[in-house]
């Protein structure tokens, strides 16, 4: 349940039902259109669309439509993602295009990203435009980057940070900001708003990270160990090529030659690098935290500041 409330997740659903009036026949059961929203998810971004939208004092109204506008598109960065890596859980469900298809899983991202195109436009804010679309743009070339370096072991930990950035943090950014603007927040805020997003994104996605090394895919909702599997060497495994004794390069040589890489996912366990990733994280929340002091101080940045901590212990 988000602090938007069971009304938000109503209108969320019918909006993704509204837009299947053709249907797509046998291939595509309606539930295709509906069910990786339905499904769930944690609504962290849609959340904190809510807490900076009650910080600056927007119009509740439209913070609701940008708050479904960037869970329409995190879903369609979700469906399509799962395609490309071809994940096979998702939310807890079996990924949509293991169920119906690529087709389709295409499809219902598109169909996603319209609808994420219709409530944008109802906030009537072409700064919210720019920051969302310009966010999709990042993360499309964030998982090109990520993609033409599968298997590349030469990554440094800045090259990942930078990766993740594109990948994870924009959204959450643009998310943020646009709120913030909303709002009438002044530059320096806005400002203020996009540093926070950028350092929970960060931490937010080591923490997946470690997680996929660490976790259990009932709780994720979601398959672990995939990462190295699909080829994409994350701050765990570039941390443990320092930090282990292990002779990781000819562990993976050998993990790809037999498709087994539980010895990799050993290696990077026994390394250290999850605690000293896990810590990255957590430095990266303090300062999302820190980076909210042009806002007043009140219940507003308590909430945000307990977002930011609260994600570094999170298991799903
Ligand atoms: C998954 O995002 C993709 C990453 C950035 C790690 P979430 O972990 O927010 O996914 P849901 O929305 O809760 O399913
Ligand atoms: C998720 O990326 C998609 C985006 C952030 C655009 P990942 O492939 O790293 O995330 P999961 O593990 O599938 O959720
Ligand atoms: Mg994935
Ligand atoms: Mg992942």
């Amino acid at each position: 349940m988000t602090d938007l409330g069971a009304a938000f997740e109503r209108r969320l659903l019918e909006s993704a039902e509204q837009g299947t009036g053709i249907g797509l026949g046998a291939t595509a059961p309606g539930d295709a259109f509906s069910r990786t929203l339905g499904a769930g998810g944690k609504r962290i971004r849609a959340r904190l669309v809510g807490r900076f939208g009650q910080l600056t004092g927007a119009e509740p109204e439209r913070i609701a439509d940008l708050a479904m506008a960037v869970e329409f598109l995190h879903a369609a960065t979700l469906v399509h993602d799962d395609l490309i890596d071809n994940a096979e859980t998702r939310r807890g469900q079996t990924a949509l295009h293991r169920d119906h298809g690529s087709e389709v899983a295409l499809l219902v991202g598109d169909l996603y990203v319209a609808r994420c195109g219709v409530h944008l436009a109802r906030t009537g804010s072409p700064r919210a435009a720019e920051e969302l679309w310009g966010a999709l743009d990042t993360i499309v070339r964030g998982e090109v980057d990520q993609r033409s370096k599968r298997f590349d072991l030469r990554q440094t930990t800045d090259d990942y940070l930078a990766t993740i950035q594109r990948k994870t943090a924009s959204l959450l950014e643009a998310a943020c900001a646009s709120a913030a603007v909303l709002g009438g927040a002044s530059e320096k805020q806005v400002e203020a708003a996009r540093s926070y997003a950028r350092h929970l994104g960060i931490a937010f996605q080591l923490v997946d990270d470690v997680l996929d090394y660490r976790g259990s895919a009932e709780e994720m909702g979601k398959p672990v160990g995939n990462d190295i599997r699909e080829g994409t060497v994350t701050l765990p495994l570039i941390l443990a090529l320092s930090l282990s004794q292990a002779p990781i390069h000819a562990i993976l040589a050998s993990a790809r030659q037999r498709d087994d890489f539980s010895a990799v996912v050993m290696a990077v366990r026994r390394s250290g690098a999850l605690e000293r990733c896990q810590a990255i994280a957590a430095e990266h929340s303090a300062s999302a935290a820190a980076a909210l002091e042009p806002f007043p101080a009140g219940t507003e940045t308590e909430a945000l500041a307990e977002v930011a901590e609260s994600l570094l212990d999170r298991r799903s």
